[in-house]
Formats: C-alpha cells, sequence, structure tokens
C-alpha cells in the first residue's frame, strides 16, 4: 500500500495536466506501433481482456470478497478475517490507482462536459474509500467497528462500481477515440506490477 500510494503521488506531482493528457491521449491511441500491433494481436487471439472487461472483472471480484466476508466474518479467526480485509483493501488499492494513472486520463483527454463531472465524481468517491481502507489497515480485527467499516466500504464499492460500469463504461465504449484494447494491456500490466508490490499474486 505505501509503495502503491507513493507511486501516485510522484506520477501526479511530477506531470503537468497538458504533458498527462498528452500521456493519456499516446497511451489512449495506442501510440508506438508495437503496442497496436500488440493489441491487435491478443485481440484476434481472443486471450486479453480490452479495458472494460479487465475493470469490470476487478469489481466484481471484490463484491464476491466482499460478500463472502459478509456471510463468513462471525465463524472466522482473526488471522482468517485481517488477511480477508488485506488482500479486499490491497486489491480496492491497485485497482483505483490503475484507474486514476491510466484509465480516467485516457477518458478526460475525450470526455465532454458530461464525462469530466463523472470522472469528478469518481476521484471524490476513490478519496472516501482510501480514507476507509487506511483506517482498516491501521486497525486489528478485534477493533470496534471494524466489521462495520468492512460492511460501509463494500457498500460504498458497490455503489461506485455500478455508477462507473452504467456511466463512465457507456461513455468510454462510444468513444470512438478510445482504443481499449491497448488500455487494456497497459492496465492490466500496471495492476500486475502493483500487486506483485503488495504481494497480492
Ligand atoms: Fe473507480
Ligand atoms: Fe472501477
Amino acid at each position: 500500500m505505501a509503495t502503491a500510494r507513493k507511486n501516485t503521488t510522484r506520477k501526479a506531482s511530477g506531470t503537468s495536466t497538458g504533458a498527462r493528457k498528452t500521456a493519456a491521449k499516446k497511451r489512449a491511441s495506442g501510440s508506438g506501433s508495437s503496442s497496436r500491433a500488440a493489441a491487435k494481436k491478443t485481440t484476434r487471439r481472443g486471450q486479453r481482456p480490452d479495458a472494460l472487461t479487465l475493470l469490470k472483472r476487478d469489481h466484481d471480484d471484490v463484491k464476491k470478497l466482499f460478500n463472502r466476508y459478509e456471510r463468513q466474518k462471525d465463524d472466522m479467526s482473526s488471522g482468517d478475517k485481517g488477511e480477508m480485509v488485506r488482500v479486499i483493501c490491497g486489491n480496492l488499492s491497485v485497482h483505483a490507482q490503475i484507474e486514476e494513472e491510466i484509465f480516467y486520463p485516457a477518458l478526460r483527454n475525450v470526455a465532454d462536459e458530461d464525462l469530466d463531472e463523472m470522472l469528478d465524481e469518481a476521484e471524490v468517491e476513490h478519496t472516501g474509500a482510501k480514507q476507509l481502507i487506511a483506517e482498516l489497515q491501521g486497525a486489528q480485527p478485534g477493533d470496534r467497528l471494524y466489521d462495520a467499516k468492512v460492511t460501509v466500504l463494500g457498500e460504498q464499492v458497490k455503489h461506485h462500481a455500478g455508477e462507473e460500469e452504467e456511466q463512465i463504461f457507456r461513455k468510454a465504449r462510444r468513444a470512438k477515440e478510445l482504443n481499449l484494447e491497448v488500455l487494456g494491456e497497459q492496465l492490466e500490466a500496471r495492476s500486475t506490477e502493483l500487486k506483485g508490490e503488495l504481494g497480492l499474486q
């Protein structure tokens, strides 16, 4: 988590808005013939998910973890609870970071006013989730409000993921300038890197 956050700060502070938009444009359009060629190859083979498929899969995976926590929380040992929350928080942090570093900037680059507002709200929701994640990472399973914090985080994440899929993904699908296959590759590569740093894979 610490490393993942540090990277966000470094990237955000070291890049101007203009530079970020340019970088996002290059990423979104898959600039570089090699990445474009790789995307075509993987798409043809049907082995790699595009950006929306990959992000939806993350949403579904973490929702399942929250549901499992709710079902089993009264029967789990403290150790098992702590480990499940570590995995939930780690995966959420990585997901938020790859969206903020790669997906949202690519969308900002092609956004109309509506999409800009949706992305603003999404970023604020990420900030709220990060606050609860930080509290849970500093807590122990026996602490007061621990289960309540997991429950509320799950509710917030489900709401956020639902809006993202219904509103933001719909806009992304219509944005012909976006290369969702290339974005999917970039998201997957960064996700693998960050999960490795957090010991999640
Ligand atoms: Fe998000
Ligand atoms: Fe998401």
